[in-house]
């Protein structure tokens, strides 16, 4: 089968390999018929992690079952489905809480957690950027889609991670209806974070980033953009709120955080939050962070390639603000937002730029990595049909 590659630092190629097999009898195999880049593998893509050469990339998988292992009872042969970026159990200690993003089964090293396909860290599970995907345990992986699946496929393929990681960062900030909420980060991320906030009644909400394009998609969802390249953050929002500041924050940029002209400093997003979020607000952190950095030292400092990124923690513990952070649990929230879009409630193909074939992995990667203008998302569709 053909996939995309990752072959060392900003370098993916689309190559034949072994296809993907049923290797455990609780698992399915899917033919993949969309199947996006997510910032996430940009991490990847650029060598900012310890993702290693030769590994197939894609966590954001869409597509038909072909074959079930004799384990598995519910899901059939023909189904259409869609799976959570995170590869879990569903019976381990995390599982059962509903933390699918730590599941201590999938995760190989006994004193780490959390599993996910083509992803640095996360186990050694192959990429969905390919014609085919192993789903370990797919009657709990595979989320079933019904009959406008092939239709909508631009919908429903980001309940694998975008549309749940957003919406989980306004869960974690406690987003509320009427509140006044602040996204840090235009990207695919922040604004399923900006279109969560609105699902769920938020009164007001800011998207800050610096790329006019993707605050003008923001624009037309109907937040209030603040292009960091022209606006102070915490005055445009305080200004706003008779000095008190945002009732909750999302942070959906990560750990390449950087300043309009390109420097790097992954303390921005964090301490913009803690200054503009009001005293006993709530803040989401979606945006990736890692304790180990390999790239980090040349574009920061020797602390921040170690995961020391210097945040205002005093100012934040003064302020009685609450932080939550992690991989966001796909399976917590996927099967509700797949009955929103399913109801026409819901529709976050908004978000595509860009749909390729797979063999032209390696231009979407070029240009999505560059941020070129107007490429916000681009979804790959291994079949052939664009
Ligand atoms: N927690 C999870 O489960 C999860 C899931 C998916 C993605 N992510 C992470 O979310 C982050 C965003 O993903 P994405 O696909 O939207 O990526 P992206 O890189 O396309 O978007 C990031 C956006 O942040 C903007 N930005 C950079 N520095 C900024 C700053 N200082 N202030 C404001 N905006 C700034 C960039 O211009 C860009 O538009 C990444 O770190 C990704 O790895 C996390
Ligand atoms: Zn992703
Ligand atoms: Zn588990």
């Amino acid at each position: 089968m053909k996939a995309a590659i990752y072959d060392g630092p900003r370098t993916v190629t689309v190559k034949d390999v072994p296809d993907a097999r049923i290797e455990h009898p609780c698992d399915i195999l899917v033919k993949i018929t969309t199947t996006n880049i997510c910032g996430s593998d940009l991490h990847m893509y650029e060598g900012r992690s310890s993702f290693e050469t030769g590994r197939t990339l894609g966590h954001e998988n869409l597509g038909q079952v072909v074959e079930v292992g004799p384990a598995v009872s519910k899901v059939a042969v023909g189904d259409w489905v869609v799976m959570p970026f995170n590869i879990a159990c569903g019976f381990c200690k995390q599982c059962e809480r509903g933390l699918t993003s730590y599941c201590l089964t999938m995760q190989p090293k006994p004193a780490m957690a959390g599993a996910a396909y083509g992803f640095a860290e996360m186990g050694p599970y192959q990429g969905g950027q390919a014609e085919l995907l192993r789903v370990p345990y797919g009657d709990f992986n595979a989320l079933r889609l019904g009959e406008d699946a092939a239709e909508r496929q631009l919908d429903y393929v980001m309940l694998a991670d975008i549309f749940p990681t957003g919406y989980h960062a306004t869960e974690m900030a406690n987003v509320k209806p009427g509140d006044q909420t602040l996204v840090y980060g235009a990207g695919p991320v922040g604004l399923m974070a900006v279109y969560s906030a609105i699902i769920r009644g938020a009164g007001r909400v800011w998207v800050a980033d610096h790329r006019r394009d993707r605050l003008q998609v923001a624009e037309d969802l109907g937040a209030i953009a603040i292009d960091t390249a022209e606006q102070d953050v915490a005055e445009v929002v305080k200004d706003a709120t008779l000095g008190l500041g945002a009732d909750n924050g999302c942070e959906c940029v990560g750990y390449q955080a950087h300043d309009p002209q390109g420097q790097e400093d992954a303390s921005l997003t964090l301490n913009g939050l803690i200054e503009a979020v009001r005293f006993c607000g709530d803040i989401g952190v979606v945006g990736v962070f890692l304790p180990e950095d390999p790239g980090g030292a040349e574009a920061q400092g020797e602390l921040e390639a170690k995961g020391k990124i210097p945040i205002d923690f005093g100012m934040m513990w003064f302020k009685g603000q609450r932080m939550g952070t992690g991989q966001a649990p796909v399976k917590r929230y996927n099967r509700a937002l797949r009955d929103l879009i399913a109801a026409g409630r819901a529709e976050p193909s908004f978000v595509v730029s860009h749909e390729l074939g797979l063999d032209q992995a390696p231009e979407a990667y070029e240009h999505f990595d560059a941020r070129d203008e107007g490429w916000i998302k681009v979804a790959l569709h291994p079949d052939g049909h664009g």
